[in-house]
């Protein structure tokens, strides 16, 4: 019976400020006063103005030089599973808040029941699941073999509650399953609505701070808007991880999108299996997909994730279009594919006006670099020829508008993963030519895009 001091006393009142300009109002109303936005008025807790003016107070703050302040390296709580590390930046951070995004049913509570099983053999853990019964965990605990005698959980939606058990009980990593699932009694708003997630998300990462325990928080992303999408959270806590992947296949991605206490872009890669997620270590050959023969509209690219180079297959078809030329992509930039078709258009004299243009990334792979470029360029001249690009070819680089290839970072790794894995020609940015060369691979640096059509029908 521990109470939670701040808040659940008294119930303080609500207010209603807008996303765009911070006007507030007492009011929900569907325009906002202060800009005239329309629904942009979100639930808030109304904070009573209290204590000084600034004007009466002697300085409170000893300023120190930033020298002064000892900066050890933080320490990290890693999960065990090495995949999931990686992708934290080598493990949790005491008083650290993570938060977990992805579609329903991709793995998120799979993976966080297997890490914290794992970690509770070490350190006290606290599951709080507001969507899953104990008996369903429990179900899942014995499905995957996992020994969680020591897992302590707590099947709760209420948020004053969850910070009252997690205060009294103190354990070293807590996870909150889900952000949407759970309400505060200061608000009125539903529970999944924007006031409620941020409210909720805001007072955890407060204890979180305050106690130093690590929160890790599951969010999920929804297109219909009814519940608020973890995209809210973003500022307030300090890692953000999403999954992606292709529900239909079994491999997970866990990429970094933002991280305080490591990079981004880094990425676990895992195969859901019967047992849970497996990580896997070396995932560069995953996302391509095996064909016999050399197909056309196929274009391997070399992309780097973080600190690891992936080899992925974009492939492109073009058809002529019924009506309205359609231009569709999966796991690449939609935008980016209209742009790349102009610079096509006018820089090498390739035409797609009456073509429907549909690019896909191999294995439910998204990838946002624009390295890809080329790739993607390639794959589709390859298919609006319907001939097949020279075999083993690998290639990358990024596409400006005036035609130029520009350099992708990382060049060297790039091409030397491709080696590895039995490639033997790449279509580069010239100012990534390696210096030395490459055993195996012959490189053909460019440095306009019409000249990479040309050198590959050299080839062909
Ligand atoms: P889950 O972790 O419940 O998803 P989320 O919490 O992100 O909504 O994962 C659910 C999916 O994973 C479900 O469709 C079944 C599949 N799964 C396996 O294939 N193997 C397993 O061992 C487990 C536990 C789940
Ligand atoms: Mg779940």
């Amino acid at each position: 019976s521990v109470v939670y001091p701040p808040r659940i006393m008294a119930k303080s009142k609500s207010i209603y400020s807008c996303t765009e300009c911070g006007a507030t109002s007492p009011k929900w109303q569907g325009q906002c006063p202060g800009c005239a936005e329309w629904n942009t008025l979100v639930e808030s807790v109304a904070e009573k103005a209290t204590g000084h003016r600034y004007e009466s107070l002697a300085p409170v703050a000893r300023l120190r030089n930033l020298s002064e302040i000892e900066a050890s390296e933080t320490e990290r709580i890693p999960t065990g599973i090495a995949e999931f590390d990686r992708a934290l930046g080598g493990g949790l951070v005491p008083g650290g808040v993570v938060l977990i995004g992805g579609d329903p049913g991709i793995g998120k509570s799979t993976l966080l029941q297997q890490a914290l099983s794992l970690l509770s053999s070490a350190c006290k853990v606290l599951y709080v699941s507001g969507e899953e019964s104990g008996e369903q965990i429990a179900l899942r605990a014995r499905r995957l073999g996992l020994d969680s005698h020591a897992l302590q959980l707590m099947a709760e939606i209420n948020l004053e509650r969850i910070l009252a058990t997690l205060q009294g009980e103190k354990p070293q990593v807590a996870v909150i399953d889900s952000i949407q699932t759970l309400w505060s009694d200061q608000l009125s708003s539903a529970p999944g609505s924007v006031a409620q997630v941020r409210e909720c998300a805001a007072q955890l990462t407060r204890l979180a701070k305050q106690t130093g325990i690590t929160v890790i928080l599951v969010g999920h992303v929804t297109k219909e808007g009814a519940l608020a999408g973890p995209r809210v959270l973003e500022h307030i806590v300090d890692t953000v991880l999403y999954f992606e992947g292709d529900t239909h296949s079994s491999f997970r991605l866990v990429r970094a999108f933002k991280n305080r206490f490591g990079a981004v872009n880094e990425l676990g890669v895992f195969a859901m299996t019967d047992k849970g997620l497996k990580g896997v270590n070396n995932p560069s050959a995953l996302f391509l997909s095996q064909h016999g023969q050399d197909v056309a509209g196929s274009c391997v690219m070399v992309t780097q994730e973080g600190t690891r180079p992936l080899l992925v297959e974009i492939q492109a078809l073009v058809d002529s279009a019924h009506g309205n030329p359609r231009r569709l992509t999966v796991g690449l930039e939609a935008q980016r594919l209209a742009m790349l078709l102009a610079v096509l258009h006018r820089h090498a004299g390739i035409v797609c006006f009456d073509q429907d243009v549909f690019v896909n990334a191999v294995g439910g792979v998204k990838i946002t670099e624009p390295a890809a470029d080329l790739a993607v360029l390639l794959s589709i001249t390859s298919s609006l020829k319907n001939k097949a690009l020279p075999s083993k070819l690998v290639v990358f680089g990024e596409v400006g508008l005036a035609g130029e290839i520009r350099p992708a970072p990382r060049g060297q790794e790039r091409l030397k993963e491709a080696a590895k894995l039995g490639f033997t020609r790449a279509v580069i940015p010239e100012a990534n030519r390696p210096k030395q060369p490459i055993a195996g691979m012959e490189v053909i640096a460019v440095k306009r895009v019409e000249e990479a059509v040309a050198r590959i029908r050299e080839i062909e």
